[in-house]
């Protein structure tokens, strides 16, 4: 929404401050603060900001800044240099007490990197990091991972902002030490002692992370602002040398040539002070403002504002590239559209990278006859094979027994767990599809698997989103997504080449694995004209199952781990429910589930809390629909926000907290909830929930029956904040020891 003229901001800002005072969603700056800052203002007041001190310290600062002016000996320059470091000598006067030399090398260093991130926040990449009404931002707030692909310099942002939070870190030791609380000289000096006031408040505003973000803040907001508008001021008086004149008639009149202006001053001056305030007005330096966000439902004039967490209402529409989709939000809606109006919403949204691979074959990706026929094929293929019965618990605990064998292998020495992990829930799908598993160092099921995880980074790039919104960019430009396609066609080959060896002993009564399955049924359906059963769609529905069944699997395997190593109390119940259930020898089976609650609540919480697929896979409507007073229609893409499900603050007090309590009653008996939706709902629901749901439960509890997990970092310094948000959640790397028990 955007405001225009002086009554509606004054309306907006003012008479409703209160309403309006929150500072709208940019996820940019949001990763690198963190929702923190906020508090300096108090501060800079107490340093005399408006008073005498500040005065003094700007006054020195003019006349460093005048010297500095003389140096250039009447030779033509470029001010802005020069403009640039007294403004942000200032803010560094006030958080750090000193002033810098303007040679002084970490004073330049400083100052480039303030002004090297607000240059991108400048740049034209910035229009999607923080203008709403661009579609872009919009596909960036659906996608916030888009912005670490973006040929942008997003990166260099962050770690820009990195090292000026390592500079402040330094700084703040070096405060620390000769810290006098009677007498404090700085920002940094006041935060220090509020730090220590409040020490036994853990919800304190007042830590390090606060402190650091706030200096950034302050540098940020206080150094360009001033010196850009100092430079367009002397730009502007250089073009209207009649305004320099009166001002300088002004200055020789109330201040004479000797001593410094002060603040008093301005009263005796008023046409200076007109100019200023021209200068200011004709510059508009922050065009549009900073975003603002409505603190509570606000009606403002005929509008009725919703509060940012539900700006939208339950279905909203955002663009994806030129095209419109629809965003469901909540439980109800998803139900509804979902289950109750079920058929409609089942179409497949428009992937043009997905289509070039698959061609309208497979499952994911496939609509219509195709789809339906080849989504109940699988089903009951997969449950004819035993998944959901005891002979995949077979084939999952001989696979849990291998991983334990080679987590043993680390010899208790810290190790990434990723390579592993993945190796499990991979040759999981290959016991399906192939018959066989593979050794975890087999080359052909390393470049098997290496292929499916460069797809899976690549795919959720933001250059493959840019893709599929942008369908002609696949053709005309080079990118990462050429190498989708060539991972893809080895992969398909390989398959290939084995459906090939299973046609050749393939037997009719005896189907082996999915591949003869689908074989009996090419060869049942051969004379059928609308043939959905070929060879090609076999390739593509295999290749479907290997990419959905993988990385999903073991990313949540990967993200429970170091979940149950952030929370130490949790993996110890768990073991103590393994070792009074299972014991300590034979393998878990998933009978020992119904005797496990805990367990079984923290595999659910790991899969609620990690929300690995926010907006699930996009759907599409089949047909015109009416739902809920919107016309939408065929075709239309529909994103299904799982978030909002997973995290319902109304199913799940404190949501974004970890604690397998939402999936316990008050004796401790286990705890179904509707709101338990990470395989999304309906037609589209995840083909392989119950595989893998079994594999879940078996490895986690095959791992802590067989080690304790030990961290590698302080457990405070443990961090569980996914490193990808949009298509999928990712955890940060991290290394941890597999100790035997
Ligand atoms: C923790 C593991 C998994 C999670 C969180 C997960 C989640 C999902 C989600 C959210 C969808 C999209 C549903 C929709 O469009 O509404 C999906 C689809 C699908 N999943 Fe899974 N999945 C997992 C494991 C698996 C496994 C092991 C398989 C292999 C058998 C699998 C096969 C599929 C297939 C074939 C689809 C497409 C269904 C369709 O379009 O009709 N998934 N999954």
């Amino acid at each position: 929404m955007v405001l225009c003229g002086y009554e509606a901001v004054k309306e907006a800002l003012i008479d409703l401050g209160e309403g309006f005072s929150q500072r709208s969603s940019l996820p940019v700056l949001e990763r690198s603060v963190k929702g923190c800052g906020g508090c300096a203002r108090v501060h800079v007041q107490n340093l005399g900001m408006g008073k005498r001190s500040i005065e003094d310290r700007v006054q020195e600062e003019v006349c460093c800044h005048v010297e500095e002016l003389r140096k250039t000996n009447t030779s033509p320059c470029d001010p802005t240099f020069i403009l640039s470091c007294a403004p942000c000598n200032m803010i560094s006067s006030i958080i750090y007490q000193n002033r810098f030399d303007y040679k002084d090398q970490t004073f330049l260093n400083l100052m480039e990197k303030v002004k090297e991130n607000l240059r991108i926040l400048n740049s034209p990449w910035s229009v999607l990091y923080l203008i709403d009404s661009c579609f872009l931002f919009q596909v960036c707030n659906i996608f916030p991972v888009l912005l670490d692909y973006f040929p942008g310099s997003y990166n260099t942002f962050l770690k820009t902002f990195a090292q000026m939070r390592s500079y402040t870190l330094e700084k703040t030791r070096e405060h620390q030490a000769s810290l006098d609380i009677n007498n404090p000289q700085d920002l940094i000096d006041f935060f220090l002692i509020k730090m220590e006031q409040e020490k036994h408040n853990h919800q304190s505003e007042y830590t390090l992370e606060i402190l650091t973000v706030t200096i950034a803040d302050l540098f940020a907001a206080g150094t360009e602002t001033v010196s850009t508008t100092l430079r367009h001021g002397l730009l502007l008086l250089l073009k209207h040398p009649d305004v320099t004149a009166k001002i300088q008639e002004e200055i020789d009149h109330v201040i004479g040539r000797h001593r410094s202006p002060c603040m008093q001053d301005k009263s005796h001056m008023p046409y200076t002070d007109a100019v200023v305030h021209e200068v200011q007005r004709y510059s508009d330096l922050v065009p549009t403002n900073l975003p603002h966000a409505v603190t509570c439902d606000i009606k403002f004039r005929n509008y009725l504002i919703p509060k940012l967490s539900k700006v939208y209402g339950p279905v909203y529409t955002v663009y994806l590239g030129l095209e419109p989709a629809v965003v469901l939000h909540g439980y109800e809606v998803m139900k509804e559209a979902l289950i109750a109006a079920g058929e409609e919403f089942s179409g497949r949204g428009h992937f043009p990278m997905a289509e070039r691979v698959n061609k309208g074959h497979g499952i994911i990706f496939s609509n219509g006859k195709i789809w339906k026929e080849t989504r109940r094929f699988s089903l009951m293929t997969l449950r004819n094979l035993g998944v959901g019965k005891r002979s995949i618990e077979e084939h999952i605990q001989e696979e849990a027994r291998c991983l334990v064998e080679e987590l043993r292998r680390t010899n208790a020495s810290p190790c990434d767990p990723t390579f592993l992990l993945s190796c499990a829930p991979c040759n999981v799908i290959c016991s399906i599809i192939f018959r066989n598993r593979f050794d975890y160092t087999d080359p052909n099921f390393l470049t098997f698997l290496g292929k499916f995880n460069e797809n899976f980074r690549i795919l959720n790039s933001l250059w493959i989103q840019a893709c599929n919104n942008f369908p002609a960019l696949i053709d005309y430009l080079p990118g990462s997504h050429n190498k989708v396609f060539k991972n893809f066609a080895y992969v398909k080959s390989y398959i290939l080449e084995k459906v090939k060896e299973h046609q050749a002993s393939l037997d009719v009564n005896d189907p082996r694995d999915f591949i003869d399955c689908f074989l009996i049924k090419m060869e049942q359906e051969k004379h059928n004209h609308q043939m959905v059963f070929t060879l090609e769609n076999l390739i593509a529905t295999a290749v479907d199952l290997f990419r959905a069944g993988t990385e999903t699997t073991s990313t949540t395997l990967r993200y429970g781990l170091l979940l149950l190593l952030k929370h130490p109390d949790v993996t110890a119940k768990v073991q103590k429910e393994i070792d009074s259930v299972i014991e300590r020898h034979r393998s878990p089976c998933m009978q020992d589930r119904i005797h496990m609650p805990y367990t079984d609540a923290v595999v659910h919480e790991i899969q609620r809390y990690i929300d690995l697929v926010p907006i699930s896979v996009p759907h599409a409507v089949t047909r015109d629909i009416k739902f809920r007073n919107y016309l939408i229609p065929k075709g239309t893409t529909v994103l299904t926000s799982l978030t909002s499900v997973l995290r319902d603050d109304q199913e799940f007090p404190n949501p974004e907290v970890f604690d397998p309590g939402h999936f316990l009653d008050e004796s401790g008996n286990f705890k179904k909830s509707d709101c338990f939706m990470p395989f999304s709902t309906g037609k589209r629901v995840c083909v392989g929930e119950s595989l893998a749901r079994m594999e879940l439960f078996l490895f986690l509890t095959s791992i802590l029956q067989k080690f304790t997990l030990e961290p590698v970092i302080d457990l405070k310094d443990i961090d569980t904040t996914p490193i990808s948000r949009g298509l999928s959640h990712v955890p940060p790397s991290y290394q941890l020891r597999f100790i035997p028990v």
